[in-house]
């Protein structure tokens, strides 16, 4: 929707006043001031009038959910049920992900409808660590470790991964520490030894760590201070 019509709904501005509001720089969409009114914006930005939430009779939300294998980190979904399926909560279609697991990784996913929020968690250029557990059909080899630390090149986008650590575990279990999420990486690193990923597995993204009393499908609101660590 327009900025200005946002602003003449949601606040309940006339349209004289939507223009004032606009130049006299009390109007901001993800924390940065914006004057133009034909901005578009998007269900899941935070607009502020004068520093208050636009969206203030609807309060914030956030969940962790441990995510079981099978169901589709999206919203909707044409064949699998997605992981907002598992969320018993009024007006889910105002939810969204903070960040997306392959349809068979299990563990941390986070769920909230504050835009501003998930942007702080999901921007490549936050380099929150997302740290996985690893099951793999071959031995990990402590040379993994070396080439995870300098990156792996990737041909099909041209770039090479920023650097990663890998703790081995067991011989065919390791705890890796990304500071970025491109398509399958966990999957292609090891893809690029040749060695397969059989089970994955995120146990953290930055501060805020999967809680070991949820069990896969079960989900629970973040503390206030799991809110704030972002
Ligand atoms: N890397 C992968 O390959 N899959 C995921 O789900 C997450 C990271």
């Amino acid at each position: 929707m327009r900025l200005d019509r946002l602003l003449g709904h949601r606040g309940a501005l006339s349209r004289r006043d939507v223009r004032l509001a606009l130049a006299s720089g009390r109007v901001s969409v993800d924390g940065m001031v914006q004057v133009d009114g034909l901005l578009a914006v998007s269900p899941f930005q935070r607009v502020d009038l004068d520093g208050k939430p636009l969206q203030a009779g609807k309060p914030a939300r956030y969940f962790m959910l441990h995510k079981p294998a099978g169901w589709v980190s999206a919203t909707c979904h044409p064949e699998h049920p997605t992981v907002l399926d598992l969320l018993d909560e009024p007006d889910k279609d105002e939810l969204h992900l903070a960040g997306r697991l392959d349809l068979n990784t299990t563990g941390l996913l986070l769920i909230t409808n504050d835009g501003l929020w998930s942007r702080r968690a999901t921007l490549p250029g936050s380099r929150l660590p997302k740290v996985y557990r690893v099951h793999t059909e071959q031995p990990i080899q402590p040379r993994y470790a070396e080439a995870f630390a300098q990156g792996i090149h990737f041909a099909y986008e041209g770039l090479t991964t920023l650097p990663a650590t890998l703790e081995i575990l067991a011989p065919r279990e390791a705890r890796l520490s990304l500071h970025e999420g491109r398509y399958h990486q966990v999957k292609r690193m090891f893809g690029h030894f040749q060695n397969k990923v059989l089970d994955l597995h995120r146990e953290r993204i930055g501060p805020i760590v999967l809680d070991l009393q949820l069990p896969p499908g079960a989900y629970r609101s973040l503390t206030q201070a799991e809110i704030d660590a972002f």
